[in-house]
């Protein structure tokens, strides 16, 4: 089994902090973003990992090397355009080679292991196993019909949600995939949709499955989800990194990057990131900020970094 994380997103819900940092290795909770990827990855007997990247290509190549934090051998492909997840594995198929795979969405993070639903997809011989969860508004996910475990229909982000099952970001892939793609035709909103050819591979009579999950899943892609995400990886205590000094009240959910220095009346549910010089004449509240920050007033729901805009 192999692992292919799709990474070639610009992030920018979170600009302009992953201007500076692409966000699959932006710290949470002061690891890489991708690390918590890799480490599923392992659990789930994957034998490498190749990270589907995009103008990010020389930064992640850089920052990440040709190993995964837990020793996996690594390596990357290049999508030139973000032109959507069905085109963007469409880059990883040489790297794949036939095998069976696990797509995973690099700003995915669950707090249970994938591996039952690999061991489910193995078990069953279907060819596409997608990990759901319940949520209260599926709007904006794929959302899946599913009768007795099997997936009978999928749409990608309806006004009008048939089930509250969304597709959670975990894919486990048999080589049919490969024969549906070429035919993909891009959607409405102009992307190559992942859910549009798992429709495509349902319509052609091939046993799609759902597997699913009552776990914790984060997306990491917007401030909210982002300090959540930290949040929960911390269970909330405040955690400040090494040589980091940090000159007022903190309180509630904060991290303090490595080397990090901030001055503020009080800091508040935020995410210093490591490296940053923060002087800030008021408050700090749900805020991510990187680089060298200066503020007169409180910053509140800021992501800054340095100068960038
Ligand atoms: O979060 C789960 C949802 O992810 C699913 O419910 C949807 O069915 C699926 O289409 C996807 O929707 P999003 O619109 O949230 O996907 P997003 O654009 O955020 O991209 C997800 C990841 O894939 C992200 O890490 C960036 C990467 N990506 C995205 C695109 C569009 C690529 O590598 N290449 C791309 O072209």
């Amino acid at each position: 089994m192999k692992g292919v994380i799709l990474a070639a997103g610009k992030g920018t819900r979170l600009y302009p902090v992953t201007k500076a940092i692409p966000k699959p290795i932006l710290p949470i909770a002061n690891r890489p973003t991708l690390d918590y990827a890799f480490d599923q990855l392992k659990e789930c007997g994957v034998s490498e990992v190749c990270v589907v990247v995009g103008e990010n290509e020389a930064v992640m190549r850089e920052a990440l090397g040709d190993r995964t934090a837990n020793g996996l051998p690594l390596s990357f492909v290049r999508q030139v355009e973000p032109k959507g997840l069905a085109h963007a594995v469409g880059f990883a198929r040489e790297f794949v080679d036939g095998e069976d795979f696990i797509l995973y969405l690099g700003d995915a993070i669950y707090d249970r292991p994938l591996k039952p639903y690999v061991d489910q997809f193995r078990a069953s011989g279907s060819a596409n196993l997608n990990l759901v969860k319940p949520v209260e508004d599926p709007r904006r996910f794929g959302v899946a019909n599913v009768e007795e475990g099997r997936i009978v229909k999928l749409v990608e982000k309806p006004a009008e949600p048939e089930s509250n099952l969304a597709m959670a970001g975990m894919y486990v892939f048999g080589p049919q995939i490969w024969d549906v793609l070429p035919d993909l035709q891009p959607s409405g909103r102009g992307e190559y949709e992942i859910t549009d050819a798992i429709q495509m591979l349902i319509d052609r009579g091939h046993f799609v499955e759902a597997g699913i999950y009552d776990g914790e899943w984060f997306d990491t892609g917007t401030l909210e989800s982002f300090l959540a995400t930290s949040r929960f990886l911390t269970h909330s205590y405040p955690v400040v990194g090494e040589g980091a000094e940090v000159s007022c009240d903190v309180h509630g959910h904060v991290v303090v990057g490595d080397g990090a220095k901030v001055t503020a009346t009080e800091i508040v549910d935020s995410v210093i990131l490591p490296g940053a010089v923060v002087n800030v004449s008021g408050a700090i509240r749900g805020s991510l900020l990187g680089g060298e920050v200066t503020s007169e007033a409180d910053l509140v729901e800021a992501i800054k970094f340095g100068d960038l805009d």
